[in-house]
């Protein structure tokens, strides 16, 4: 295969984007979209060239034409959506959170696994460059043993469209946690080289959606009086098996001086990290003095930067896949346990999956 032919599912804001990353790789292209509002699939088939606009997912899935699948839907069609397309043959990147819940996570992972496609979750804070850098230096050993991280992700007023699904529990599965929360959980244990948690002390709260406050404009969806009953801000501690522990904040919505605001601070025992902007804190080789580093030298294996190109590489060439299935999975355990916590009061324990 020297071309890999794209059919993208959910016409909403993001797939705009995607299909601009899509089409900037030189040997992809996008042939086929479908999505149930006829207006917005229009738009994107418009917009971006796309030949086929079907009516039906099954009869993007059918068409031999299309070789990949990404898939930007409500989160609630996430699972049934990829497993149906890894099911008919087709390598499938689907955007996050992964799933409602860990079960359909993992009849997903099934599924990749026994069509023997490439699965991914598109990760895209992961191929930053600032990122990229700080887990090279990682990679290299040079923060130590990284026994603390702070992960957070603070929007004032950044509540995606109220009124459609994004703030449903039945169509979204969640709120802030399952939409921001995980990009910044993900990053900071990518970045960690981590993904061994042990357990999980969470909290989640309501304060602003269900009053029609702190909404920030995200997404496409037409306002439809779909009642908010979702977390609009979430914190939890999680401690890993080695005995470090990542602290998570994430908020829609809330009260701060800043509009939005999200970083990764790595403490290691020989130097500390933080992501955005890249910086190096450490005491410099005499110990007369302390190093703060922001012209941050460090490797970018990804140059490109992009998601869709890894996916896209990784089938056609050589490129490793940067996010696996089994880490997907272990984001997706933790998150159910925050949840788990916030509604139990108690602290959940984490069973690590028993090796295949
Ligand atoms: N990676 C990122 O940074 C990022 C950013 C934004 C959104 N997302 C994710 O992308 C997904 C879509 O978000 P969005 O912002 O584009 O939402 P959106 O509300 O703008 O669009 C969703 C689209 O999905 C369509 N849709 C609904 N049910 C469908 C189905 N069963 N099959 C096909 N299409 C269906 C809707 O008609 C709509 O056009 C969500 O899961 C969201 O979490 C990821």
């Amino acid at each position: 295969m020297s071309r890999l032919r794209f059919g993208l599912i959910g016409a909403g804001q993001i797939a705009h984007i995607s299909a601009k990353s899509i089409q900037s790789h030189d040997a992809a292209d996008i042939v086929a979209a479908h999505d149930p509002n006829a207006a917005r699939l229009a738009e994107l088939c418009e917009a971006f060239e796309i030949p086929a606009a079907y009516d039906t997912a099954d009869a993007l899935f059918q068409d031999d034409g299309v070789d990949a699948v990404y898939i930007a839907v409500p989160n609630k069609y996430h699972a049934p959506l990829a497993q149906a397309a890894l099911e008919a043959g087709k390598h499938v990147i689907l955007d996050k959170p992964f799933a409602m819940n860990l079960a359909e996570a993992e009849g997903v992972a099934a599924a990749a696994a026994a069509a023997g496609k490439v699965f991914t979750l598109g990760m895209n804070m992961r191929f930053r460059e600032d990122s990229q850098k700080v887990k090279s230096l990682v990679d290299a050993g040079v923060l130590g043993d990284i026994y603390h991280a702070k992960a957070f992700w603070f929007r004032r007023q950044g509540i995606p469209r109220i009124g459609t699904w994004f703030g449903n529990k039945e169509l979204a599965g969640g709120g802030c946690l399952l939409d921001i929360g995980v990009h910044l959980l993900d990053l900071c244990l990518h970045t960690m080289g981590n993904f061994e948690p042990v357990s999980v002390s969470g909290a989640t709260y309501t304060k602003f959606g269900h009053r029609g406050l702190g909404e920030g404009g995200w997404g496409k969806s037409d306002r439809e009086g779909i009642p908010f009953d979702v977390d609009d801000f979430a914190t939890a501690l999680i401690k890993f098996a080695n005995g470090a522990t990542v602290s998570l904040d994430v908020s829609w919505a809330c009260h701060a001086e800043e509009h939005n605001r999200n970083n990764v601070h790595l403490y290691g025992s020989e130097a500390g990290a933080s992501l955005y902007p890249a910086k190096l804190f450490r005491q410099d080789p005499l110990r007369t003095d302390y190093d703060v580093i922001d012209n941050l030298a460090g490797d970018t294996p990804m140059p490109h930067g992009d998601r869709f190109h890894n996916f896209i590489n990784h089938i056609l060439g050589d490129e490793p896949l940067c996010c696996t299935v089994d880490q997907a999975l272990t984001i997706q355990r933790i998150l159910d346990a925050i949840y788990e916590s916030a509604q139990t009061g108690r602290e959940v324990l984490i069973q690590q999956p028993v090796p295949a």
